[in-house]
């Protein structure tokens, strides 16, 4: 099976939240890694910052190499650099399941896509804070996930900005059922539920798990919200 085969064999009825590392113990890989385990995680988040297409720097392709030697986890890599399709490749190689870019840094998004498809993994199109959906109508049928952020990339922390939830709700429109929808920033115990009802299934929750000493506690929480949510729309 296909990194992107079993990537895409996550979607289910219940939606996943997948931790976003970037404010993890960056000295302890490992042990962080093996909490979140624990913690029952469908998958880990990993964030790259070329602190030019957004203005942070994060970390790049060996330390996603590292995540791979640590867990068997998926690995859904968020790109926010420039020039994206130079590093697809490297990416993959270094054990990414999913490839996320945003629609921002690309002039023609296809090729890139066809790209990530090609090589073996799940390959998503992300729209920042200031984007809307229709930036991205032209991708649909080309692509595995659709990631809308909720605050404006770069940095974890940041609260939750609501208009994302209309975009959801448009994208699943646009894109159909068969796609990931895949929300980022801010997703708490506090909006979490809103993101389920608007249809994203793929929850990347950062601070709201890794600010907590008992992670498992934190993403049962937060599972508990899903839940509901998930019972209150059905
Ligand atoms: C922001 C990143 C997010 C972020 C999530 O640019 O893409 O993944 O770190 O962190 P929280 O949940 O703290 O907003
Ligand atoms: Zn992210």
């Amino acid at each position: 099976m296909s990194r992107r085969e079993r990537f895409l064999s996550l979607r289910g009825s219940h939606p996943h939240i997948l931790p976003s590392i970037l404010r993890c113990d960056f000295s302890d890989l490992r042990g962080e890694v093996a909490k979140l385990e624990s913690a029952g995680v469908a998958g880990l988040h990993l964030d790259v910052m070329d602190g030019q297409r957004v203005p942070n720097l994060s970390f790049g392709i060996p330390v996603v190499a590292g995540f791979n030697r640590c867990t068997e986890l998926p690995l859904d890599v968020h790109l926010m650099i420039n020039t994206p399709e130079k590093y697809i490749e490297q990416f993959y190689e270094a054990g990414a399941s999913a490839i996320t870019f945003h629609i921002e840094a690309v002039a023609d998004p296809l090729p890139v896509l066809e790209k990530i498809r090609d090589l073996g993994a799940a390959a998503g199109i992300a729209i920042d804070a200031q984007s809307d959906v229709a930036a991205i109508e032209h991708v649909a049928g080309h692509c595995d996930l659709v990631l809308v952020m909720s605050v404006q990339a770069g940095f974890g922390g940041q609260s939750f900005q609501p208009a994302a939830l209309d975009k959801l709700v448009h994208a699943r429109e646009i894109f159909g059922p068969d796609v990931f929808l895949e929300v980022d920033g801010g997703v708490n115990k506090e909006t979490i539920a809103d993101c389920v009802r608007s249809s994203a299934d793929l929850l990347v929750v950062g601070s709201a798990i890794t600010n907590h000493d008992d992670y498992g506690a934190a993403v049962s929480d937060l599972n508990d919200q899903v839940t509901a949510a998930g019972h209150q729309s059905s």
